[in-house]
């Protein structure tokens, strides 16, 4: 997330109808076009009354959101989450049909998961026990993969800590096709992951870990 101001509205990465039958066509409408836009324009609707950081990355607004200007450090929190994890979710999926890990990525996951079905399980659990709104991660720190939440639009970056896939469980993500079902739309969700992208997130935590 290299970005910087203005950041742009980007366009899903796939039609809107490429995730079905497990994520509908008018969900991906709505969570894209309404939710995922309205963070973008607070987002720049905040930082264009402060030039000296329209030159800062998404990624270092987030780790050091403790150096911002105190009366901007909620809504950079939950509009600079709210962009950061709603590119991160889109990316994370892929209607192409279901795919693994592969190479290094592979053995990382059974390294530290046992196999992929045990980390869909850690995943699924964290997702489905997650209070209220927020996202479930796969996060890269120190050359360990490990599954975290937040709440609300919180994201687990660091200077050390890489996210590598998320799933969010706001109500917006699922509500229309599985109401309150929210576990139905997590296993269903688990076979539209891009792992070949998730990958690509995994090398490059690796060489950034390897430069610190
Ligand atoms: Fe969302």
């Amino acid at each position: 997330m290299s970005q910087t101001f203005p950041f742009p509205f980007e366009p899903l990465p796939y039609p809107y109808s490429a995730l079905e039958p497990a994520l509908s066509k008018e969900i991906l409408e709505f969570h894209h076009d309404k939710h995922y836009k309205t963070y973008v324009d607070n987002l720049n609707g905040i930082l264009a009354d402060f030039p000296k950081l329209q030159d800062t990355t998404l990624s270092e607004l987030l780790i050091h959101l403790d150096d911002l200007p105190s009366d901007i450090q909620t809504g950079i929190r939950n509009n600079g989450g709210g962009v950061y994890n709603h590119q991160l979710y889109f990316h994370c999926m892929q209607g192409n049909g279901f795919c693994t890990p592969e190479g290094e990525f592979a053995n990382a996951i059974h390294r530290d998961f046992e196999s992929l079905d045990n980390f869909n399980r850690v995943l699924t659990n964290a997702a489905v026990k997650l209070f209220g709104s927020g996202y479930a991660w796969l996060v890269y720190e120190k050359g360990k993969l490990s599954v975290v939440t937040t709440a609300n639009q919180d994201t687990p970056i660091s200077d050390t800590r890489h996210p590598l896939l998320c799933i969010d469980v706001w109500e917006h993500a699922y509500y229309l096709q599985y109401q309150n079902r929210r576990a139905d739309y997590i296993a269903n969700w688990l076979s539209l992951i891009n792992w070949e992208y998730v990958n690509s997130m995994f090398q490059m935590a690796e060489a950034q870990d390897e430069t610190i």
